[in-house]
């Protein structure tokens, strides 16, 4: 496990006696790559991290400096374990331009998504508990139900994503004996696949998680980020025409795909059964999010900076992606295939007559340029010779050099 940490423990692991998910842990096999990261002259197709060049720095800040300088205290003092008011009202009408009715009350500010997630599970899921999770999955959510002890179902996908068929014939086959409890998918340019379910599937998923009364829980860092294709509504708002469907549906936003992640500010809309207890979960696990973050964030999407910016991340991922598809194609038509995203920052590849994607990753390694093998992604069973690559952090040019470069390492 990669902690960041050096230190020599003389001590062995096992003298801690830790509890079961943590005595043999596995980091993220994603954050491992990241030490060759910053190797001059590398090509990284690598992370899911917005583009650097991108940042609005001058946004933020003025948005950091209008938080500090109209409220002080409230930047530096512990603030509600929910979030700041105000910011939970901005985020309200940031969901209400995704098509969702909330109020403020209804947003729990979380330090990230990926806290969110963590709290749910946390007041959710036992050791043994049945979790149901897309594959390939996004290897965090993956981790967090595997460190809950979850027994983790995977679900059948396409370049839609889930087949909601084979899982209403699954979940009827199963019963109330075994019945999920938790159902985790990222329904729009998923991470890895870049693949967005079609509205009928979102309606006909939301209307099987309230049949059997399962949470569902829709991640979604990245659906303001479409560059192609019609948009489609969020789960979150289409459970609204299925009776009781609202009460099974967690949605999760976060600001660190479309404004910046150092700002550590993500958000869930929960019903309130569930909200209350990630309230809870959230006390003992860090009292609030940085009220820093929360005022300036405030003030970012409250002057409409949000909106221009949106503007002009997804014009430049457009034409990013644009780039790297049109370079696949060019240097190496015949060795690797690929679905084209309507949006968000990952292509989802395969490599032909199922070549190992981690051994090229050690050649492209050598050829400055990264990837990550698609092995990441899967509870078991994976599939070698896919691979996932991030279009957002290179520009157009390093794009086109990436590809070359990644051919070289498959020829
Ligand atoms: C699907 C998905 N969910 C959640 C996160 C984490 O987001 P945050 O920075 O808001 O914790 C990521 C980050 O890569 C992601 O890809």
């Amino acid at each position: 496990m990669t902690s960041g940490l050096t230190m020599q423990a003389a001590t062995p692991d096992d003298a801690y006696e830790f509890v079961a998910p943590f005595r043999a842990p596995q980091g993220s096999p994603i954050r491992e790559l990241f030490k060759y990261v910053g190797r001059p002259g590398m090509i990284s197709f690598a992370g899911g991290y917005p583009s650097k060049d991108l940042f609005d720095r001058d946004g933020l800040a003025q948005a950091l400096e209008a938080a500090y300088r109209s409220d002080p205290i409230a930047c530096l003092q512990y603030g509600d374990t929910a979030g700041a008011p105000l910011l939970r009202r901005s985020l309200a009408r940031l969901m209400a331009v995704r098509g969702v009715e909330c109020s403020g009350d209804d947003i729990l500010v979380t330090t990230g998504s990926q806290q969110g997630f963590d709290l749910l599970v946390r007041t959710l899921i036992a050791p043994g508990d049945t979790a149901l999770i897309e594959e390939p999955a996004y290897p965090a959510a993956i981790q967090a139900l595997r460190l809950a002890g979850a027994t983790i179902v995977t679900m059948r996908t396409d370049s839609d994503g889930i087949d909601v068929d084979a899982l209403a014939d699954q979940l009827d086959t199963w019963g109330d004996a075994k019945r999920p409890k938790l159902l985790y998918t990222v329904p729009t340019f998923a991470n890895p696949t870049g693949a967005t379910l079609p509205r009928a599937r979102r309606e006909a998923l939301v209307r099987l998680a309230a049949r059997h009364r399962i949470v569902l829980v829709e991640d979604d860092p990245y659906g303001e980020l479409r560059f192609a294709g019609t948009p489609v509504p969020p789960i979150l708002a289409l459970a609204d025409a299925c009776p009781g469907a609202r009460d099974w549906v967690v949605y999760f936003g976060s600001l660190s795909k479309i404004v910046a992640p150092g700002l550590r500010i993500g958000w869930a809309v929960a019903p309130a059964p569930i909200a209350r207890r990630m309230i809870v979960a959230k006390q003992t696990s860090d009292l609030c999010t940085s009220p820093l973050s929360q005022e300036a964030a405030r003030h970012y999407l409250d002057s409409g900076s949000l909106e221009l910016h949106l503007r002009s991340i997804v014009g430049a991922y457009r034409s990013r992606c644009d780039a790297l598809l049109k370079a696949l194609a060019h240097f190496a038509p015949e060795d690797i295939e690929f679905c084209a995203p309507q949006g968000g920052m990952f292509v989802w590849a395969r490599l032909s007559a199922g070549r190992d994607a981690a051994e090229v990753l050690k050649r492209a390694i050598e050829r400055n340029v990264m990837f990550v093998p698609g092995t990441a992604f899967f509870v078991r069973n994976p599939d070698v010779s896919s691979l996932r690559l991030s279009f957002a952090a290179p520009s157009e040019a390093e794009a086109f050099e990436g590809a070359r470069r990644l051919a070289s390492a498959l020829a």
